[in-house]
This record gives C-alpha cells, structure tokens and sequence, in this order.
C-alpha cells in the first residue's frame, strides 16, 4: 500500500520535466496539497504550469533551494512529508562555461533541502520520502557495447554530470548517516513539450520553423537513449508510489538513437507535417565544433524498473517527435516568449562565436 502524503513538496517545477511531474501528480492525487517550490531562472517558467493554477491543491512559492531560511519557513508552515527534488542547472553546455552555478544548486542546494527535511522530520521518519531526479550521465560515457545497470560505478565527465552525481553521492550519505528515507531514480534525455530551446531536439525545432542551420556537433556520432517527458513523468510517479526506499531505479526506454540520425528524422518528420511549406529541410543541418569532453554514448539497461515496478515507456520515438514538433508550431508565443534577449545573447555565444 503506497503511503499516502498530505503534503507533497516538489522543487523545479517550473522547469521541462519537473511541470509535467507537477501536473501529473495534482491530478493522481486530489486529496494532498502538491507544493511546486521554484526559483524561476531562465529555464523555469510559470507559463509552463499555467493550467494549473486556481487548482484546489496546487500552490506556487518561488524560492531558491538554497536559502535554507525560507525552506525552513516553508517546512513550519507546509509541513511536507515526501519531497520530489528535481530542481537543477540541467544543461552540459551552460556547466562548461559557467560550473560555479551548477555545484552551488545541484549540490549544495541539494544538501540545504535535505538538512531541512531531517530537522522538520526529526526522529519520526517513517512514512517519509525524499526522492532525488538524478541523470544516466553520473555513470560517464560508454564505449559502443554495454549499458549504464544500477551498479555502474560513477564515472562523470562534465561539471554537470560531476555536479549531479556529488548530489547523488550526498543523498545516499544522508540515508546511511541520518537515516534519511530516500530514492534515486537516474534517466536518460528527455525530449517533449515545454523543454528550454537549449537542448538539441527544441532548439533544432526552433531553427527548422526560421530555416536557421541545425547544428550537430562534432560528426554526429554520438548516441543517446531518448525518452519522451510524459513516460519520464509515469516512471516517476510510479517509482514515487511502489519504490523500494534505499533503492535507485535507472529509467530509460532502449531507444538509442546517433544524433545525426536523431537530427534526420526530426527533418523528415517535420517535412512531412510541412508547416509554412517548408521542405528538403536536411539541408540545414551543419556539423559544428565538438563540444568539449563530449560523451560518446549514454544507454540504459532498464531491466529493473520493468521487472519489479511494471514501467514501460508507452511513446514510440516517431510518436513522440511528431507529438513535440505540433506542440511547439501551436504554441509558438511560448517559444517567443523564451527565445527572448537572454537566449539571443546565449546562442551568440555558444553557436557565433564557436
Ligand atoms: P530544467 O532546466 O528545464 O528545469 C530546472 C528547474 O529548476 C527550472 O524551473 C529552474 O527554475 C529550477 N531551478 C534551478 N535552480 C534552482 C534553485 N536554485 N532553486 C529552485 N529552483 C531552481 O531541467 P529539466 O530538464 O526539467 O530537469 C529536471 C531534473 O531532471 C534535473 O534534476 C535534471 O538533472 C534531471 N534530468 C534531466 C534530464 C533531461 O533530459 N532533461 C534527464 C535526466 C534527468
Ligand atoms: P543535449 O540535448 O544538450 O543533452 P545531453 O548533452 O545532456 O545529452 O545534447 C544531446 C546530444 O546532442 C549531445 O550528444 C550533444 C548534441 N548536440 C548537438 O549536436 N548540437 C546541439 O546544438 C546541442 C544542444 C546538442
């Protein structure tokens, strides 16, 4: 029987996964108070959960995890028994250029959250959880055979993926020291609506709508296993229900793609839907500089969340890059909205002036 929570705090859910997160556990549970606690930096946008608002049991309080005075307050006042922390600076690019923002949220931020819990929590910690949004990319890169399985080593290789496995590190520190109730769930890319035009599927839908060249780094070689964000969404819901505490669950849906390919198809199926007529947009694509330390290959044996918890992805890659591509033509003002100075100043930099 799941425990049932009040109160369910969840961090970052202003941001791509952590809205659909948000969403999906105010509709699965009608009878807790789902606290959405965010920070709103540039990835973050309230524009994302705006169907949400005026919900009986849905409240926004924008705050940075952090500042351990105003989690404190929130804790007294909220009194959350479980916590959902999937806020972090998520981008490999923005760490290789700016680290000092990604070990201040990922780690320490993730530590202020957990010393938190313990001292609202205190000696009562059954019927609590904290449940950690980690990434495959703690594991390092993979050679072209074998998989990332739940008892890889950590290997990581960029101030992201170092920033998240630390974070990952202190979380099963605190289980074992303090006892703190916890479980790690490790994804792969998420791909889907409302993700920040940063990462390669949106911001290659971005430049496809202006007919801007598609950049792939390097030759295009490297792979990734590719998820769509509503089954990420699932896996966390049903991790967050069925669980075993203590456990860590690598979420991914044996679907590797070289990005070149990935690239292609976007192209082929964007031509197919050929919004504003557009065609023959394989012509954009322009191999760029390699981004530094890029990791060849991420790929994820999925075997345990499917045997012990049932989760399976239910998005085929078509489907789901079909699905993502309409969302962003129909909501084009979002993608205005986001594309604002910041972005121009940010994509001059990492694409101008490569
Ligand atoms: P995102 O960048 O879209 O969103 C992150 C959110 O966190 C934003 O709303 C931002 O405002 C908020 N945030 C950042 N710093 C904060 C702070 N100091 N205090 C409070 N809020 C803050 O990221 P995402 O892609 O939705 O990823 C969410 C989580 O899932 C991250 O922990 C990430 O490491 C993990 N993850 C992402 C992927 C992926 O493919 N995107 C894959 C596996 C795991
Ligand atoms: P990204 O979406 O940044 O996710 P991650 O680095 O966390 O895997 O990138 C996915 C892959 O696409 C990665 O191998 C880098 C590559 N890539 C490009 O080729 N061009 C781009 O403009 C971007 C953003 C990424």
């Amino acid at each position: 029987m799941p425990t049932h929570h009040s109160n369910i705090l969840i961090t970052g859910g202003a941001g791509f996964i952590g809205s659909h997160v948000v969403r999906l556990f105010v509709h699965n549970f009608p009878e807790s108070q789902i606290i959405n606690l965010d920070k709103l930096t540039y990835a973050g946008n309230l524009a994302n959960v705006a169907d949400l608002e005026g919900k009986p049991n849905y409240l926004f309080v924008q705050a940075d995890i952090c500042d351990a005075q105003t989690l404190d307050a929130l804790f007294e006042r909220w009194k959350p028994t479980a916590v959902v922390h999937l806020a972090a600076e998520s981008h490999v690019d923005r760490s290789i250029h700016e680290p000092n923002v990604f070990l201040q949220t990922n780690i320490i931020g993730t530590t202020q959250l957990m010393n938190v819990c313990l001292k609202h929590w205190g000696e009562n910690l059954s019927n609590k959880l904290f449940y950690h949004i980690s990434t495959d990319e703690v594991y390092g890169s993979l050679g072209p055979e074998g998989y990332f399985r739940e008892e890889t080593p950590y290997a990581p290789q960029s101030p992201y993926s170092a920033s998240k496995a630390a974070a990952d590190h202190l979380v099963r520190a605190f289980g074992n020291t303090y006892g703190l109730p916890f479980i790690i769930s490790n994804c792969s890319n998420n791909y889907g609506p409302y993700q920040f035009p940063e990462k390669l599927i949106p911001l290659c839908i971005n430049n496809l709508v202006h007919r801007r060249p598609l950049p792939v780094y390097g030759k295009g070689e490297n792979i990734r296993d590719w998820l769509y964000v509503e089954d990420h969404a699932e896996a966390i819901l049903t991790i967050f229900q069925h669980g075993r505490l203590g456990h860590t669950y690598l979420i991914g849906g044996r679907n590797e793609w070289r990005n070149i390919d990935l690239v292609r198809r976007l192209c082929q199926i964007y031509d197919t839907i050929n919004p504003f007529g557009h065609r023959d947009s394989e012509k954009l694509i322009t191999f760029v500089k390699d981004r530094p330390g890029h990791d060849l290959r991420y790929a994820i044996d999925p075997t345990k969340i499917e045997q012990e918890l049932g989760w399976k992805p239910r998005t085929t890659m078509d489907d789901g890059l079909r699905r993502t591509i309409q969302w962003y033509l129909d909501n084009q003002k979002w993608l205005q909205g986001v594309v604002s100075c910041a972005y121009r100043d940010y994509y001059r930099q990492m694409y101008e002036e490569r």
